[in-house]
């Protein structure tokens, strides 16, 4: 149920709620589709050590930074560094959160899209001839059916942001994702089970550093940001529905954990089955969409899995789509004075134009390049590795040289109980550590820099 607060505004009715809701806004694609195909690409093992190392210094501080920001301010992205910091350039940081938010659904409503037709093909039992890689290809380079799901699926989007998003998705998120971490669960052991399997685990888990450069190293940053939602004002949005008795730092850790689990299974899910079943790890977006179906034929039960997978994977994707979309119709409602109704409309139908070219980038517009990469690919790579490390850079510069201390701090200890121990270590990192971390790696890894 949802409750306003005194100023009128939505809140999030229980502890449970905020969890749920902020989980669901992490665990999605990031996790079990992007995941496993960036760190593929990557180099596998290496890659995974700099994306954990990247979760606890920076994903994590910058997430209660959001998270803090939002509650205090009780506004939209935009609105809170206004409120914050009144007169200044500020609000910009908000605004750039916003124009991520229109590029990262643009491309995630895509495969977002695609889990729709894979859930289609588990029920009319699709995957049974068993050539997973030719149906994949076909059906992404298609026009229609791409097209068809995406919208479908941005209509259920805005559906439920639509009729506000605590009365529905929260309840449904408490469900559902405990639901899909069983599931991971069993298809890790299926995917273990399998002959050859063990070279699928060196991959993920023995590190090889010759792969790594300065470029797999903002990757990994990026990637690290994508998967937690943050430098874009996703959660500075949902912090400002979250109540004043609620512990921050202790619903960022939960969230940091759920999400970085459930990257970590995913990959214990997939490079088994990757090596046993004769794929590469290196065959970037469709890695998910090629060697799951596969595996689900080699399973007992694997039709009924199949369904289960690919229905649950779909309303992780929903419970991020959602939060991505709460940006921008916050951000419109609050900012242009308009209903809540009006904004989700204009800014689910303007995502969703922007969305056409990302599907299409995989069929009908696949020769059109853009700095040497297709449409879908530089929204990614703008979204992920420019606009969110950026984002999160400015936001622990603000909280760790802008705020007030003792704003923070209040924020933190809910007028109470914060140890004085934690609140230094947070501190350091957000003034220091974070921000020189991230403008190195961003730096270096666009070639402004040569470290
Ligand atoms: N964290 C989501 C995922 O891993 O799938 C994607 C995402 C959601 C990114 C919300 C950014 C955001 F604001």
């Amino acid at each position: 149920m949802s409750i306003s607060n005194p100023s009128g505004r939505d809140v999030f009715s229980s502890k449970f709620g905020v969890i749920a809701a902020a989980a669901g806004s992490a665990v999605g694609l990031g996790n079990i589709w992007r995941f496993p195909y960036v760190a593929g690409e990557n180099g596998g093992g290496a890659f995974l050590l700099i994306y954990l190392g990247f979760i606890i210094a920076i994903g994590l501080p910058v997430m209660l930074s959001e998270l803090l920001i939002g509650r205090k301010a009780q506004q939209n992205a935009f609105g809170s560094f206004r409120k914050l910091a009144p007169g200044s350039m500020w609000s910009l940081v908000g605004l750039m959160g916003v124009v991520a938010a229109f590029l990262i659904l643009a491309f995630y409503s895509t495969i977002s899209g695609w889990t729709l037709e894979y859930l289609y093909q588990a029920i009319s039992n699709g995957f049974a001839h068993g050539d997973t890689k030719a149906m994949f290809d076909s059906f992404k380079q298609g026009t229609f059916r791409p097209l068809m799901w995406q919208m479908i699926f941005m209509l259920l989007t805005a559906w439920i942001v639509f009729s506000g998003v605590k009365n529905g998705i929260e309840k449904y998120a408490k469900i559902l994702m405990p639901l899909l971490f069983v599931l991971i669960l069993a298809m890790c052991i299926r995917s273990l089970s399998l002959p050859g399997s063990s070279a699928g685990l060196d991959f993920l888990f023995k590190p090889d550093f010759s792969k790594i450069s300065m470029g797999v190293i903002l990757e990994a940053l990026g990637q690290a940001a994508f998967s937690l939602s943050i430098g874009m004002g996703a959660l500075i949005t949902y912090g400002s529905y979250i109540q004043k008795q609620n512990n921050l730092g202790k619903t960022a850790v939960q969230v940091t954990v759920a999400d970085t689990l459930i990257a970590i299974l995913s990959g214990v899910m997939i490079f088994p089955a990757v090596f046993a079943l004769g794929f590469q790890p290196d065959s970037g977006a469709g890695l998910v969409f090629e060697v799951l179906p596969k595996l689900f034929l080699e399973m007992p039960g694997g039709y009924f899995f199949a369904i289960l997978f690919f229905f649950l994977l779909s309303v992780a994707a929903l419970t991020s789509t959602i939060s991505v979309l709460e940006v921008v119709v916050a951000y419109f409602s609050e900012e242009l004075n308009i209903s809540r109704k009006k904004a989700t409309v204009i800014g689910a139908s303007s995502i969703s134009v922007l969305g056409v070219f990302a599907t299409l980038s995989f069929g009908d517009l696949s020769g059109v390049h853009i700095l040497g990469q297709s449409i879908f690919g530089i929204m990614e790579y703008t979204a992920a590795n420019l606009l969110l490390p950026l984002g999160a850079l400015l936001i622990v510069i603000f909280v760790g040289w802008k705020l007030k201390q003792l704003i923070v701090r209040e924020e933190l200890s809910n007028e109470s109980t914060l140890r004085v121990k934690y609140f230094k270590v947070f501190f350091f990192i957000v003034k220091w550590l974070a921000p020189i971390a991230i403008a190195a790696v961003f730096l270096n890894g666009i070639g402004l820099l040569k470290l």
